[in-house]
């Protein structure tokens, strides 16, 4: 056992951290934590910890939502309960060790393998040295099953030792249907879902099992008498199930789970775990040669985005903070589409998909919104969890601490076309025609057929779209955003092209669906007319886009002289000065740049990244990803490049506490978009994958696989000798542009092209 409770030695596969420090020990737990996509454990001590609360929660399930009373009719994750308790007593002791005894608490992640491996040292009193090994990891093969593994040493001759193995928090927020002593079924009280947890649990003292006793659900102890040098070992195998309806048994299907579990024994579900993870690694790790530093929190966001997506279950996509922390309610955001995306459909296509057809099993609650609303089509939800509903709160508390109203979700409408966006891409990528036109048609439809109807038409012959919120929230009610506009008309026209492939390539299908959804020429028409004369916002004599109408006229402040701030710009300004100013809270117009560089012809992009960049506050962990990739596209390397730190910082800085809620899982997205998309310049579109690098100083080598339409692709860009090798390891020959030149690729030639 030993041997598995090693962490990697090389640096750049993990994340260490020594010592105990209670005011930082929450965001810990969130750097810190260990997800499968489907069940999510923060990185809390193992015997000598805080004790979990319901408002501080350790595990969560994915989809577990449940309104949280009926004053507050929100839904948001419900806590599981927290499997990994143990306590350690002695004889010799009054009580069971605690937080004060241990002398030593060394914590890390290791990406690698998935796993998170912890040692303690207890040395209180004197005559019981206790060294603890502590393994944990949540199969990355088996989704249902969570593995705890705990290696003792102890020093001391001829004690009584007793060790207590229970769950924390069986009370939590959901009504007990079953719980036996190793099985548990749990129904939550509005939303009709169930939960059911079984768990296994041996010591053996020198490979002898020692004999448990029942102490309660969940819980049992052992007893032995200690000896220098025995060998103890814990194993702990716990599996967890979610069932979306009371037809589906959950303990009968939680119980079958953990007896395979058992049967594979924990060396083979170690074994399989690693083998799940090495793949990932295989499909998408970057290496950076030059800069540990970045190298280092590249792997940590890959490590928490591989670990945030379970590609077999599209009921559920990944929240703001993912499994990691309680902030946002496990709510759903356009961090998905735009953040998170890119690197699934590029090297994890399968999470992808599952990702888009929860937008698509969701449809039907975005139309019933856009008709609540007024509108036709597919209205999404600015925050959803597991029924497409509206779920944003209508109040809440500002930066300022005053309650004020929230009107993202009937304002913030940039989510229907973000996620027409994230379809196409996928579809482009991956040429998944039976996603297309089954799902993603529909959604482009839907929410094509959305924007024809927000858009007004007025006197003036264009279409306008007014009383909306863009990305940069500090401008509430405005009208003419220009990322939400070329969004809309973007989606709309995406809307057209989709209605004429599914017309010829797929005649019945187009038949089926326009009669279903009630579509016809004429409406297509409406359409194309609405996109055409869609208001942007664009000063052609500049090149400018004006991020809605009326913001150039706003008061200009220089932000530069707030550098040192420590609180975000509404903050020191206050709201209502603030949304009088031209002050961003994050990327917006620069968001536009990056997904659609196309609308930036003739230096139009350099010349709004000048002009935005500099009035951006970065009030968002979202903002620095998107600057980061259009800075770098610009040839802005070393602007890109503090982008790229700064949204590094943003989980991985231990100078404060400021991510005990979750890490921040769209600017982790954000930093394999600045490495990929920044400054390797990947680009896609319907010719075929682009590169155009542009590598900051430090890095001598760049290198990363990316699939694309069934093949997969390596890329190196190597710095000193200038070039950039582009490899088709699997899949039929294609080409590639590199610097704007179209080249073939085969399996048996791989390509260097010198730049
Ligand atoms: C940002 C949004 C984001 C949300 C969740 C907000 O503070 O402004 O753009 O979607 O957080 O991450």
């Amino acid at each position: 056992m030993l041997q598995a409770l090693e962490p990697a030695r090389d640096p750049a596969w993990i994340l260490d951290q020594h010592g105990f420090d209670p005011l930082r020990d929450s965001s810990r737990e969130s750097r810190f934590a260990i997800s499968n996509g489907f069940l999510g454990m923060r990185g809390g001590r193992t015997i000598d910890r805080l004790p979990q609360s319901l408002v501080a929660p350790r595990t969560y399930v994915a989809g577990l939502f449940d309104a949280l009373g009926p004053d507050l009719p929100i839904p948001a994750l419900v806590p599981a309960p927290d499997w990994l308790k143990l306590d350690v007593s002695f004889s010799a002791l009054k009580a069971p060790l605690t937080v004060s005894d241990v002398s030593f608490h060394h914590r890390a992640l290791d990406f690698r393998r998935g796993a998170l491996l912890t040692e303690s040292r207890i040395a209180r009193p004197r005559e019981i040295a206790v060294r603890l090994r502590v393994l944990r990891l949540v199969s990355l093969q088996c989704r249902a099953i969570g593995l705890q593994l705990v290696h003792f040493d102890i020093e001391a001759d001829g004690m009584e030792a007793m060790l207590v193995a229970s769950f924390e928090g069986l009370e939590f927020g959901l009504v007990t249907q079953r719980l036996e002593q190793d099985l548990g079924v749990w129904r939550t009280n509005v939303s009709g879902k169930w939960l059911a947890m079984a768990v296994a649990a041996t010591l053996r003292v020198d490979g002898l099992v020692v004999a448990p006793k029942p102490l309660g659900p969940f819980k049992w102890s052992w007893n032995w008498v200690t000896k220098p040098g025995q060998a103890v070992c814990f194993e702990r195998i716990v599996a967890v199930t979610r069932a979306d309806s009371a037809e589906e048994d959950a303990g009968a299907t939680v119980r079958q789970r953990l007896e395979t579990a058992i049967s594979v024994g924990w060396r083979g579900l170690l074994e399989a775990h690693e083998t799940s993870w090495d793949a990932r690694w295989r499909a998408c790790d970057v290496t950076i040669a030059g800069d540990p530093a970045s190298q280092r929190a590249l792997r940590f966001a890959l490590y928490h985005l591989n670990g945030a997506a379970d590609p077999g279950d599209p009921r559920v996509s990944i929240a703001a903070r993912a499994l990691t922390g309680a902030d946002y309610n496990g709510h759903v955001f356009w961090d998905t589409e735009i953040f998170l995306l890119p690197f699934y459909t590029l090297t994890w296509p399968e999470a992808a998909r599952a990702l888009l057809t929860y937008r698509f099993r969701t449809l039907d609650g975005a139309r019933a919104k856009a008709t609540r609303m007024g509108w036709r089509g597919a209205m999404y939800a600015w925050e959803s969890a597991d029924t497409g509903a509206e779920t944003c709160p209508e109040h809440g508390i500002g930066s300022d601490r005053r309650v004020l109203n929230i009107l993202c979700g009937t304002q913030e409408l940039h989510i229907s076309a973000d996620v027409a966006y994230a379809v196409w891409h996928y579809w482009l990528a991956t040429g998944d025609v039976v996603f297309l036109r089954d799902a993603g048609a529909e959604i482009l439809l839907e929410t094509a057929r959305f924007w024809a109807s927000r858009a007004q038409s007025e006197a003036d012959g264009l279409h306008h779209i007014r009383g909306v919120i863009g990305p940069d929230e500090y401008h509430e009610t405005i009208d003419d955003n220009a990322f939400t506009n070329m969004m809309a008309r973007w989606t709309i026209r995406r809307g057209l092209e989709v209605a004429a492939l599914l017309r010829l390539q797929w005649p019945e299908r187009w038949a089926a669906l326009s009669a279903a959804i009630v579509l016809d020429d004429a409406e297509l028409q409406r359409w194309a007319g609405v996109a055409d004369t869609m208001a942007t916002g664009l000063d052609p004599r500049t090149g400018l886009y004006e991020q809605f109408a009326g913001f150039f006229d706003l008061e200009s402040i220089d932000l530069a002289q707030y550098a040192g701030r420590s609180v975000p710009m509404d903050v020191v300004l206050g709201r209502e000065r603030t949304q009088k100013a031209q002050i961003i809270k994050q990327a917006d117009v620069v968001a536009l740049m990056v997904l659609l560089p196309e609308a930036f012809a003739d230096g139009a992009a350099a010349a709004n990244f000048s002009y935005y960049e500099p009035r951006c506050s970065h009030g968002s962990s979202l903002s620095a990803g998107l600057h980061g990739v259009a800075a770098a596209r610009l040839g802005r390397v070393d602007t890109a490049m503090r982008f790229f730190r700064q949204a590094a910082a943003t989980d991985l800085a231990d100078t404060h506490a400021a991510i005990d809620g979750g890490v921040h899982i769209a600017a982790l997205g954000g930093l394999w978009m600045m490495a990929v998309l920044g400054f390797a310049g990947l680009t896609m579109d319907e010719s075929g994958l682009g590169l155009d690098p542009q590598l900051p100083d430090d890095w001598t080598t760049l290198a990363f696989p990316v699939q694309w339409r069934g093949r997969a692709v390596s890329v190196v860009v190597d710095a000193a000798q200038r070039t950039i090798q582009a490899t088709l390891t699997d899949g039929e020959p294609m080409a590639i542009t590199i610097r704007g030149e179209r080249h073939p690729m085969t399996k048996q030639t791989p390509l260097s092209v010198r730049f």
